[in-house]
């Protein structure tokens, strides 16, 4: 098999990111893209871990019809059953379901021999059966179990119908050389592997997820999981891209294809960017911003001369526009409706209407309007589907000799305007605490930040807050032209997800359900 079946897990482990928590018209978004990328499975959520996932899950089955749609599942009858709900609607279901695999796991937490998780990775597996035939299984931990045991558990599931099996090395412990050794001995000492695709699923805490996955890649893997701008748990997961672009440039090495579409690269990257709230580095390979700047001079004259001379790739090849596309107040409806196709995004009638007319109220302020601008707006958009509380009004009064003072209306639920006032040290601190007085609900905010979508004074301001209740983080964003209005968008964004998360009782995204 000369092809690498590319499996995107970013609406999944990238998910489980720390202040990662996007709503399902988001997820949905992304998985749109996804599609468009050309990834082969679409790790959608974790459907038994909250109603939320499971929502989203769904609702990817339904709409994204191409690729294989998987829902991840711990060994536990309950999960199972709940994932094939949440999967059976997709054109082409799968479930993944892991258990852990190594001594440590099974000593310290789940306090089972390995006879017992034997069994159980058995049972499963044979449950999923039932439902459908693309089951795919993950030892976890594997870099840290017992290699024999390892070959047992694989022969055992891909017995019991597990199409694929999946070597996560769930902690990012393991180094190239002794992973490809692994996966080697997988490949002698499984007397069924025949019969099932290797799978490998890396974590980045060396560094080493891309390096780790392309060398399990060269000694016989033929499925990879990765993430967008390789997000992830803690450090994060292998990069798409890199892996991708890797197998691509380097094919006189490799000898392997995948189904990607490279050009959509650069889209993909900055919507998961946009929409999950984390910055890529600038120096990030591939897409990162200075990827293709060059700043010494020896190296400009030599890229005017030929770009072979310091590029190994060409950017036209990641979708990497080469100018920047603009529009004004006089573009129509037509105009913006294409570039957001473009972009990545595909509204609803209503959506379009409500984005085209913030683009107009944009375009009134500010002469050129950018594609960082439109994601803004759409981000903003996206934003408000899944509110809790909406703001309706604010106002503040500062300045060099006053005390600053907010006035904020939200609307509630139930549709009832409240409206409260509040002093702080400064404007935001002002309106977070006039908020607050409303919403009620404790927390600690933990970051902030403001940046300027473009240059000019004009700009769109976005502002990205994190605050922390009961041990959990929430990420929230806003943008306008106005930043006071911005920081209370994004406040009440963080908030909103606060008060989604509470409703659905979920989990933290790190409680696995082991039983
Ligand atoms: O890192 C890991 O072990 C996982 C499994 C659920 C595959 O994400
Ligand atoms: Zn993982």
């Amino acid at each position: 098999m000369d092809k690498v079946i590319i499996f995107d897990t970013t609406l999944r482990d990238g998910e489980q990111a720390a202040g990662a928590s996007l709503n399902a018209q988001e997820k949905l978004e992304i998985a749109r893209q996804l599609d468009r990328l050309g990834v082969d499975v679409i790790e959608a959520g974790f459907p038994a871990s909250s109603p939320g996932d499971f929502e989203a899950v769904r609702l990817i089955s339904q709409e994204v019809r191409r690729p294989t749609i998987c829902g991840l599942s711990s060994a536990d009858r309950g999960a199972v059953d709940r994932t094939w709900e949440a999967v059976k609607e997709a054109a082409h279901p799968r479930i993944h379901i892991f258990l852990s695999a190594s001594d440590i796991h099974l000593s310290y937490q789940l306090k089972k021999s390995r006879d017992e998780i034997l069994k159980t990775s058995r049972e499963m597996v044979a449950q999923a059966k039932n439902y459908l035939d693309d089951i795919e299984f993950s030892p976890m931990d594997a870099t840290r179990a017992e290699p024999a045991y390892i070959y047992q558990i694989l022969e055992a599931v891909i017995d019991a119908g597990a199409t694929t099996v999946n070597i996560p090395d769930t902690v990012g412990y393991t180094t190239p050389h002794e992973f490809g050794d692994l996966i080697q001995s997988i490949l002698t000492n499984v007397p069924n592997i025949h019969k099932a695709v290797l799978s490998v699923h890396c974590h980045n805490d060396l560094g080493l997820a891309v390096a780790n996955s392309l060398e399990a890649i060269q000694r016989g893997a033929r499925q990879v999981e990765c993430t967008i701008n390789g997000i992830g748990e803690r450090a994060g997961n292998a990069s798409l891209e890199e892996i991708v672009m890797a197998l691509k440039t380097r094919q006189d090495s490799f000898g392997l294809t995948t189904g990607i579409n490279t050009t959509q690269i650069y889209k993909t990257s900055r919507l998961v960017s946009e929409l999950f709230g984390f910055p890529v580095q600038p120096n990030k390979a591939v897409i990162g911003a200075n990827a293709f700047r060059h700043q010494s001079g020896i190296h400009q004259d030599g890229v005017l001369k030929k770009p072979v001379t310091y590029e190994i790739m060409d950017p036209k090849s990641i979708g990497i526009p080469s100018s920047i596309l603009v529009l004004s107040k006089l573009s129509g409806r037509h105009a913006f409706r294409e570039r957001l196709a473009e972009l990545g995004y595909t509204l609803t009638e209503e959506a379009l209407n409500r984005a085209f007319q913030s683009f107009k109220e944009l375009a009134d302020k500010k002469k050129e309007i950018t594609d960082r601008d439109i994601e803004s707006l759409i981000a903003e958009e996206l934003r408000t589907i899944t509110e809790v509380y909406h703001l309706d009004h604010v106002e503040v009064s500062c300045g060099d000799h006053s005390l600053p003072t907010a006035t904020v209306r939200l609307v509630n639920p139930e549709g009832q305007s409240l409206a409260d006032a509040a002093l702080g040290t400064g404007p935001v601190d002002a309106v977070y605490k006039a908020i607050n007085r409303i919403v009620g609900i404790p927390n600690k905010l933990i970051e902030f930040t403001v940046k300027s979508v473009t240059e000019g004074i004009d700009a769109i301001g976005e502002v990205l807050v994190r605050i922390e209740s009961d041990g959990v983080t929430y990420t929230g964003r806003g943008a306008s032209t106005d930043i006071i209005v911005a920081s209370a968008k994004a406040y009440m964004n963080a908030l909103n997800r606060l008060l989604a998360a509470k409703q659905s009782q979920r989990p933290s995204p790190k409680s696995f359900n082991f039983r």
